[in-house]
């Protein structure tokens, strides 16, 4: 069944106020990294079913809230705007949902997506925090922060709660240890395993290269032993 005229119309709006929100985004979250997403999205959908509007609207939203970007602000920008357009209570209260379902929350804290359109989405970001794109948005990242690319002195930590998760202000290459190189292992689609193989590969590879093959040692360093 195809997407309703009104469905069609809120998905129009919500791309269309993305994109200007997005703009200017230096963090490695800008509109294209959304557009990435959405689109992944309903590519897995293709293979793994779920409510397309549902799926759509949730990835354009899914980085609206998100605590990198706006602190712990306690006023959801994504409720606000459904509201605004005047999506149904109960498809709101399902997307926003699946957005508090789709962000990552460190190395030890157990993946929470849920709904089957939760998976998708979830699936859709990971595989865009991966492979050569992955690389990019991270360094794009480290650097909007004013992070160092790399201290052989600071080992990376496997996060086993979200506090602490956040509070890390550690070198960019130590985010690939603590995240990105976890992630092929945690999505929940089969569709997204199957992408995911190369993209993890090239992380591989790159940070082969990037520690001299192995004359650079990364320890990791788990606080829970
Ligand atoms: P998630 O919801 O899983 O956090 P996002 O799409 O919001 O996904 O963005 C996560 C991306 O932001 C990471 O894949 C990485 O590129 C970047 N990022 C987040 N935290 C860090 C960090 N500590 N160091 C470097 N990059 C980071
Ligand atoms: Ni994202």
């Amino acid at each position: 069944m195809g997407l309703k005229i009104l469905q069609k119309g809120h998905l129009k709006a919500t791309e269309k106020h993305i994109r200007n929100h997005f703009e200017n985004e230096g963090s490695g979250h800008d509109w294209w990294h959304i557009f990435r997403v959405r689109n992944l999205a309903l590519k897995i959908a293709e293979k793994e079913g779920g409510d397309l509007f549902i799926i759509e609207m949730a990835a354009l939203l899914h980085d609206l809230d998100d605590w990198k970007l706006n602190g712990d602000s306690n006023e959801s920008k994504a409720k606000k705007w459904l509201k605004e357009i005047g999506v149904s209570n109960s498809d709101a209260g399902r997307i926003l949902e699946i957005i508090d379902q789709v962000s990552f929350k460190g190395a030890g804290v157990e993946n929470k997506a849920i709904y089957p359109e939760a998976k998708i989405v979830q699936d859709a970001d990971r595989l865009d925090a991966i492979g050569a794109i992955g690389v990019a948005r991270t360094f794009a990242y480290g650097g909007s922060k004013h992070r160092l690319i790399y201290d052989p002195e600071i080992k990376p930590v496997m996060h086993s709660d979200f506090e602490a998760y956040k509070k890390n202000t550690a070198p960019t290459i130590n985010h690939f240890y603590e995240k990105l190189l976890l992630l092929k292992d945690r999505l929940n689609t089969a569709s997204a395993i199957q992408l995911a193989e190369s993209r993890h590969r090239f992380m591989e590879d790159f940070l082969k290269q990037f520690l001299m093959n192995g004359k650079e040692k990364i320890n990791i360093s788990n606080p829970d032993k």
